[in-house]
């Protein structure tokens, strides 16, 4: 046979270097880095778990699910990154904070760019229908500093465990939700419900993937908060309602200690007569402690 010689077969073993191998011309490093580090990881998993071929076909297949059950509002693969724990992890990598600053975690899927803008004091609770609490708190620099001015974007299930997008044909679009400006000392406040734990979405792949791990598809009971202040680096977190079940086995990893809030009675006439509650009524409160931006935020 006349030509060039044909390189050894490639085995199990050599086929990852070869395919590492052939990103080496990738331009952007950061690129080649990331496929590469990706392709040794995915082929040690392979290796290791001794995949068969039906089991790599139900691979796929699961993926493309997954890939079909997305669309303008639905995002099945972040919903699978949140179950396995990737959502989280990216989160903790990219908010390692200076102490005192409020730890992040996942924004989730039923955040809306469109909060309603709401005054100081108002209730993001359009319908009524429970009883209602009371929740505060202030945007503050990690040195202290009040942040005046500050955006404070809320938004929350009901006490039934569903979203407004949830349930359009019950309740008004914007229900438990708000976009509030901190006063001249930073403060914010509204009134609410106490939300209820609930179910991550299950009618798809994923639900699937938690039913054969037996696993529950349960957030413990939260409210979302994402605040931004000028020259500081902007907050997506959450306060966690301290007796709700499944605060030990959050469906998406994303419980802190540090963000779990009492929601207690407060026996207090003066102040629940002044912000139209029952009394005594129930409080949470939560301050908002941002960094100062990084010089590579504010170029
Ligand atoms: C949420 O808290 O809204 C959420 C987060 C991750 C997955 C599903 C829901
Ligand atoms: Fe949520």
């Amino acid at each position: 046979m006349t030509g060039s010689a044909l390189p050894a077969d490639l085995d199990d073993t050599t086929v990852t270097d070869a395919a590492v191998a052939s990103f080496q011309d990738t331009p952007d490093p950061r690129l080649r880095a990331c496929l590469s580090i990706l392709v040794e990881h995915l082929h040690a998993a392979v290796r290791e778990m001794e995949l068969t071929l039906t089991e790599w076909e139900e691979a796929v297949d699961f993926l493309t699910a997954t890939g079909q059950k997305c669309d303008d509002t639905r995002q099945e693969f972040v919903l699978l990154s949140d179950v396995l724990g990737i959502s989280s992890l990216v989160e903790n990598i990219n908010h390692r904070m200076s102490p005192g600053a409020t730890e992040a975690t996942v924004l989730g899927p039923f955040h809306m760019t469109g909060s309603p803008h709401r005054e100081l004091g108002d209730s993001i609770d359009d319908m009524g229908r429970y009883e209602p609490c009371l929740v505060t708190g202030r945007v503050v620099s990690v040195d202290g500093t009040p942040l005046a001015g500050a955006s404070v974007d809320v938004w929350q299930a009901d006490p039934d465990g569903y979203y407004d997008v949830q349930r359009p044909d019950v309740v008004p679009p914007g229900n438990g939700r708000g976009l509030f400006t901190t006063d001249d000392e930073g403060r914010f406040w509204f009134t609410t419900v106490v939300p209820s734990h609930y179910p991550i979405p299950t009618d798809g792949p994923v639900g699937g993937l938690l039913t054969a791990t037996a696993r529950h598809p349960y957030r413990p009971a939260h409210i979302h908060f994402i605040a931004t202040a000028n020259g500081h680096t902007p907050v997506t977190t959450h306060i966690f309602v301290a007796d709700s079940p499944y605060l030990d086995s959050d469906a998406v990893f994303a419980v802190k200690r540090s963000l779990v809030r009492d929601f207690g009675r407060v026996d207090d006439p003066d102040t629940a007569a002044r912000h139209g509650l029952p009394h005594p009524f129930v409080h949470a409160d939560i301050d908002l402690v941002l960094e100062p931006a990084r010089r590579e935020e504010l170029a």
